[in-house]
């Protein structure tokens, strides 16, 4: 299994991050985490697998939505602090313990930036849902938010050189968020929008959320009810 890098900011996580995005709590919801898994992931039944579950802090949300969350993370730090909120196991994304066509949905939120192979993740994914079933992914903004784009000023954001390669990189213009710590990856839009037409995904609906310029960008994306799926 990869590395957990998470285990070594997992209280840091739950007690500075987590906490203040909690669902239910009075604090502000400035990503607008809500709203997009309200609008993409919807109201539904039946198990909702979060790859990434990370502390469990949507779970609430998608209890909510009518779906029964079930978590899998590589961090056994972070399943910690998740146990009180869902079911979860620990997991490779890549290698989810989980049977073909099984579950209607799979919700990937602020992940794929730490999962370098996101692609690999996407195609398990869609292995995982059923005919007719959807993958909801909400991630960092691909075009206004990496190691090339400096956001110290929210509203005059600059860009870079450097959004248009794959890289992995701990540079950020903050030094109070996840990829100083642990590093991210960035995926430019039209290889992150391949990934799920690569694996047979059809791209359903498309959200952002945060502002004034966006920190996170959504979509939809669905397992035709015919149509085979790319193979892991
Ligand atoms: C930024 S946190 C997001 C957690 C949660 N989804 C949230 O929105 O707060 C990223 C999470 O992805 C997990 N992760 C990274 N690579 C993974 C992999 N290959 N399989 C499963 N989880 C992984 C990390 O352990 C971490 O908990």
């Amino acid at each position: 299994m990869p590395e957990a890098a998470y285990d070594e900011i997992a209280d840091w996580y739950e007690t500075e991050f987590t906490a203040g995005q909690r669902y239910g709590a009075a604090h502000a919801d400035p990503l607008g985490l809500d709203a997009l898994i309200r609008d993409l992931l919807g109201a539904g039944s039946g198990p909702c697998l979060e790859i990434g579950c990370g502390t469990g802090v949507h779970a609430g949300r998608v209890r909510d939505l009518g779906w029964t969350p079930v978590g899998v993370d590589l961090s056994g730090g972070m399943l910690r602090h998740a146990r009180g909120r869902l079911p979860v196991a620990r997991a490779d994304a890549a290698r989810l313990p989980v049977r073909d066509a099984s579950v209607s949905a799979v919700l990937s939120v602020m992940v794929h930036t730490d999962m370098p192979d996101y692609s690999a993740v996407v195609r398990e994914a869609a292995r995982v849902l059923r005919p007719g079933g959807a993958l909801t992914h909400i991630g960092v903004h691909p075009c206004f938010c990496g190691a090339f784009a400096d956001r110290r000023d929210a509203e005059a954001v600059v860009i870079r050189p450097g959004y248009r390669e794959s890289h992995w990189s701990r540079e950020s213009w903050t030094d109070q968020g996840v990829r100083d710590k642990v590093g991210a990856s960035h995926l430019p839009l039209p290889a992150l929008l391949g990934a799920f037409t690569a694996a047979g995904l059809v791209l359903d609906r498309f959200a952002e959320g945060g502002g004034p310029t966006p920190v996170v960008f959504g979509l939809r994306a669905v397992r035709p009810a015919d149509g085979a799926v790319a193979r892991p």
